[in-house]
């Protein structure tokens, strides 16, 4: 048997867990009208067959009609869950996983206006940062039946063959129940402690009901939502030994804080540049005062931190939740003795920010995730072995490189600067987002391992290429920024990358004009702050940085608002002219009619970048296909058979930024899809 802590087997009630591995529940937005299906099966069941012990499918599955989801959940609600759940269960049981699933009503944390148009309901009027709608404080008969509802659901999920259930309990109706800051009923269910737990009390008992004592019931809660007024860590405390001593609970699943707005779910689940396993020590606390199991995730993603989680009896079973939509193989790859094989989960959090706006969890450097179906994660080797030559050695030419090698390909890669990394080299240099790095170098990495001939310092023209005798040639030379925008004076400005690459040196008084709205503005604009400088950060868009999301935002708001910074939304950048020692910035508005200056010592433009596709113009006349590429076979994953040229001597691609500005996921993925078909 292994000594190793991770791989210890947890008895948990009736249920053997063969690792301490698991998944926290975790919404990856993927249902189709509101049921599991193929896609969301084929997710679980990939992080299965590699050996995770516990998946906690759905995050946030909905109890009841008033309770709308807000990112696409699973509608526990409805019966024909029962198949849908069966069958992802049954598939992951066959991979010897367990599978619960996390059942909630969201109270005040969704809107009305998302489903049926039922009003929104919580233990008071007060309504939620972050979703912004007044719920109605709950009536008698609304207590009633959701405690009805949340039973029917547990039932449901008993039905369907899962090992278990969770109650999610922070921020959502259960703890909207518990906090005095979101409950101000009177008795029987606001009020004192014992009230404001009568609700859960009250939902576990009928839950318990309907799936009798063996079932595995847990419950997902805040033990301290960190908050002046909220719950603090005593009644944190109390409530855990409550819940323990209730004997309607078999697991805690700890988490520490408040998820009401952008900040405070930023803190709960720690970004990039955040502290890792900010919370284990709480968890642990939690622990040895209950002698409970105990469930935590937050930011543990990588295996030595997992293992000491487990090895100090902070925890019984340790989520690396992200760390898996990173890498589905982590377990495998632990048993394998390929620990330092595992594509590290950065902290980016593409994945949980893009699901807030409307779209599907993916991975920002491992686009097979949530493709399962499409885009396997496995790379099949190719029939035959051809000679590729990739051009660039970004987060785009790195994966061209990675996958050609897995497929069997000979790969050569030229690289005009004396390290792999393009871009992404540019944004960790910024301290928060230093993890980024990890990105190229496992890329680098597994391309090293995988024999792939790197030449750095080596800025490729046609008669080297050529001289490869190359089959193909993909083009991933990124892009540079383009600054200009103005009617006049587009000499006098710098790019964000000048001030971030150290080129430029950041002025005192300075005006960063931003629609791009991406990364790079307010990086350069941090690197200008922390240097003591006054900012106006100004965009002719309704918002600012619109294309950080929400929790990505969070890291860089706290670093900004402590400086001498300012937002201005809705002004142009017309035109910038020299005054003396300064400089004369004029700004109109796109509502027009209006026109201001502002008088600077330098100013910042952050407007993307533009297509650095010499080479790839050079190299088009003598290629097969002359750069043309079959969208349908692309996106079917089907090989690239264009000829324009029969005399060409090799098909030509390009990838990435090289075709228009766009981000890493896209950079990424574009050189996966076109290289598995290769
Ligand atoms: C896309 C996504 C959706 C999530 N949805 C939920 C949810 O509905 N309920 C929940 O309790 N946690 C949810 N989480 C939080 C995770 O369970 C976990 O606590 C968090 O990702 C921190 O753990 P990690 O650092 O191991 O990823 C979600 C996380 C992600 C990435
Ligand atoms: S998007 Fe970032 S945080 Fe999310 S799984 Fe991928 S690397 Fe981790």
């Amino acid at each position: 048997m292994s000594v190793d802590p991770l791989f210890q087997p947890y008895t948990l009630k009736h249920l053997t867990l063969k690792n301490r591995l698991m998944i926290t529940s975790h919404e990856p937005a993927y249902p189709e009208d509101g049921m599991p299906k193929e896609r969301y099966r084929a997710y679980h069941v990939e992080r299965a067959k590699a050996g995770v012990a516990l998946t906690m499918t759905a995050g946030s599955a909905s109890v009841s009609r008033d309770s709308p989801p807000v990112f696409n959940n699973i509608l526990a609600w409805k019966d024909e869950v029962v198949g849908w759940m069966r069958a992802l269960t049954d598939e992951c049981h066959d991979h010897d996983c367990a599978v619960m699933i996390q059942l909630t009503h969201l109270g005040r944390r969704t809107r009305w206006d998302k489903a049926d148009w039922l009003p929104v309901v919580s233990a008071s009027h007060e309504r939620e940062p972050s979703h912004k709608a007044f719920p109605k404080k709950a009536e008698d008969w609304d207590i009633a039946r959701i405690i009805e509802d949340y039973a029917d659901a547990a039932e449901r999920m008993k039905e369907a063959g899962l090992d278990g259930i969770e109650i999610q309990s922070y921020g959502h109706l259960m703890d909207q129940f518990w906090s005095p800051l979101t409950n101000d009923l009177d008795g029987p269910y606001g009020g004192s402690l014992d009230n404001r737990l009568r609700f859960t009390f009250d939902t576990l008992r009928a839950i318990r009901k309907k799936v009798g004592d063996d079932f595995i019931v847990g419950i997902r809660y805040t033990g301290d939502e960190c908050l002046p007024g909220g719950l603090n860590k005593d009644e944190g405390m109390e409530i855990s030994r409550r819940l323990k001593d209730s004997g309607m609970v078999d697991f805690l699943n700890v988490v520490r804080g408040h998820i009401d707005t952008d900040a405070g779910l930023t803190d709960l689940i720690p970004v990039q540049g955040m502290k890792s396993a900010a919370h284990l020590d709480f968890a642990g606390e939690i622990r040895a005062e209950t002698n409970f199991p105990t469930f935590h995730a937050a930011k543990i993603q990588d295996v030595a931190t997992a293992r000491h989680a487990i090895a100090s009896g902070k925890l019984d079973m340790v989520g690396m939740t992200r760390a898996h939509m990173a890498d589905p193989h982590i377990v495998a790859k632990i048993l394998r003795g390929e620990e330092e094989r595992i594509r590290p989960c950065v902290g980016a959090n593409y994945c949980l920010d893009r699901i807030y706006q409307g779209g599907m969890a993916l991975c920002l450097h491992n686009p097979s995730t949530g493709r399962e179906l499409e885009q396997p994660h496995e790379i099949p080797e190719a029939e035959e072995a051809r000679r590729i030559v990739v051009i660039g050695a970004g987060p785009a030419g790195l994966e061209a490189a990675r996958v050609a090698a897995e497929r069997g390909h000979q790969v050569i890669v030229h690289e005009a600067a004396n390290d792999p990394g393009g871009q992404v080299r540019l944004t960790a240099l910024t301290p928060r987002r230093q993890e980024m790095i990890s990105l190229i170098d496992w890329r680098f990495q597994e391309c090293t391992r995988m024999g792939v001939t790197f030449h750095f310092n080596s800025f490729a023209d046609e008669e080297m290429v050529r001289a490869e005798s190359p089959d193909v040639v993909i083009v991933a030379t990124g892009g540079l920024p383009h600054t200009e925008v103005l009617g006049e004076g587009n000499e006098l400005v710098v790019s964000a990358w000048d001030i971030l690459s150290g080129d430029v040196q950041p002025g005192l008084n300075v005006l960063v004009y931003d629609d791009a709205g991406d990364y790079a503005g307010l990086q350069a604009a941090e690197k200008i702050a922390g240097a003591g400088a006054k900012i106006e950060i100004m965009t002719r868009d309704r918002s600012f940085a619109s294309e950080v999301m929400a929790m990505s935002l969070t890291p860089s708001m706290r670093e900004l608002q402590k400086r001498d910074v300012t937002f201005t939304v809705t002004w142009r950048l017309d035109a910038v002219r020299r005054e003396g020692n300064s400089l004369l910035a004029t700004v109109g508005s796109d509502y027009g009619g209006v026109m201001r200056e502002r008088q600077v010592d330098q100013v910042v433009v952050n407007h993307g970048t533009r297509p650095l596709d010499d080479i790839y113009f050079e190299l088009r006349p003598g290629s097969s296909n002359l750069g043309e590429v079959d969208h349908e076979a692309f996106i079917d994953g089907r090989p690239q058979e264009v000829v324009r040229n029969a005399e060409g001597d090799y098909q030509l691609f390009r990838i990435g930024d090289a075709i228009a500005a766009r981000n890493t996921h896209a950079a990424i993925y574009d050189a996966l899809r076109l290289v598995t078909a290769l």
